[in-house]
């Protein structure tokens, strides 16, 4: 397969591009670095793959760049990451970033892949983030989503201008629904990244609110996996489908995991809680089963401990 993979400098893209590589793929990299964080780990995000043979890396904008040209490279498969993640900081002036980069993205992409016509499949980066303070656990696809956050308005957005491409194009779209992703390269904005930090420096950690809060983690390895497998599948596939972690904990419970899995005493601060922070997800994940045969196979602490080694290599 030879797949375009965008947002391939940031965390979920570059664990792709490099997975997809490493299995034999072509892969066309695209991504504009960014300035939401720094440079240089967008970079080193990059550097883990490039050089393996197949892989082109260009760093352009989705929201300028000629689409159709990259797409007539010979394209299978898109791998749509590229976004401006970020439940937080996605109120106030910001918000147009994030429908830049969430939504008008996403449709200019669409739009270039109908005109394309030769995509087996459009793989598209949605968010637990949809459901906002869902009225059920573990929560299904066929819930009405009801954001709780700007950003999770751009995620909902994006999944259903890819859903009606599919549905008056014939477009073969699929968007994953990822809960909380953690792992090597995971964001520097992050809680695992931060709270990790944290662990090996001495540095206190800052807790929003009670730490009560419950997210159903999921490592980033299981997620490409569920990708590549989507990418593959001849089958038509589902229109939206969960990525759920299965270890659905409080941030208070990974705090005593990361106190086990690297030995440290933690300083834990409690402070404000954060508007657009939702008490709980957790997500189905059958659908992703039928469909792909796909589990997730990473516990927490085993996620956790892969996690760390690579902050202490990276520090
Ligand atoms: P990330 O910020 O590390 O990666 C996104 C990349 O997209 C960045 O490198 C950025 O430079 C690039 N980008 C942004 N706008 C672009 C544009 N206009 N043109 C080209 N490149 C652009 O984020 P991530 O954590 O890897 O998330 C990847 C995707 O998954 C995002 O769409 C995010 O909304 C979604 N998602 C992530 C999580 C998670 O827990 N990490 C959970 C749910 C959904
Ligand atoms: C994450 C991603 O950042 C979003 O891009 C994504 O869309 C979302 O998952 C999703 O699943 O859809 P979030 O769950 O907030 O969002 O992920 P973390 O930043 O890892 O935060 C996890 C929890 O830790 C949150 O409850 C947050 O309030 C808390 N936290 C985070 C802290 O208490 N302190 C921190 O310093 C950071």
């Amino acid at each position: 397969m030879k797949a375009l993979v965008t947002g391939a400098a940031g965390f979920v893209g570059s664990t792709l591009s490099r997975r997809l590589l490493e299995q034999g793929h072509g892969v066309l990299a695209i991504d504009n670095l960014s300035s939401y964080y720094d440079r240089p780990l967008k970079t080193r995000n990059v550097e883990s793959y490039s050089a393996l043979p197949g892989a082109t890396f260009i760093e352009a904008d989705l929201n300028t760049v000629d689409l159709d040209a990259l797409l007539s490279d010979g394209i299978d498969v898109v791998f749509h990451l590229a976004g401006q993640p970020g439940i937080r900081g996605s109120w106030g002036q910001d918000f147009a970033l994030y429908t830049r980069a969430n939504v008008d993205a996403t449709q200019r992409l669409l739009e270039a892949s109908m005109r394309y016509g030769k995509l087996q499949r459009f793989v598209y980066a949605s968010s637990s983030s949809v459901y906002g303070q869902a009225e059920t656990y573990p929560t299904t696809e066929t819930m009405l989503p009801q954001p709780f956050s700007p950003y999770g308005v751009t995620k909902l957005a994006g999944e259903h201008l890819t859903g009606l491409y599919r549905a008056n194009y014939d477009l073969p779209t699929v968007a994953f629904r990822f809960f909380t992703v953690y792992g090597p390269a995971q964001r520097p904005d992050m809680a695992f990244t931060r709270f990790l930090r944290a662990a090996a420096s001495g540095a206190p950690i800052s807790i929003y609110g009670t730490g009560e809060q419950v997210r159903d983690f999921t490592f980033v390895d299981d997620v490409v996996s569920a990708l590549t497998l989507s990418g593959q599948s001849p089958k038509a596939l589902p229109p939206v489908m969960n990525l759920s972690g299965g270890s659905s904990v409080s941030v208070n419970e990974v705090l005593d995991t990361i106190r086990d899995v690297s030995g440290k005493n933690l300083v834990v601060d409690y402070v404000d809680a954060v508007k657009g922070d939702v008490t709980r997800t957790g997500g189905d994940s059958s659908l992703a089963l039928t469909s792909l045969g796909w589990a997730p196979q990473t516990s927490l602490s085993e996620g956790l401990k892969r996690h760390f080694d690579w902050i202490l290599a990276t520090q």
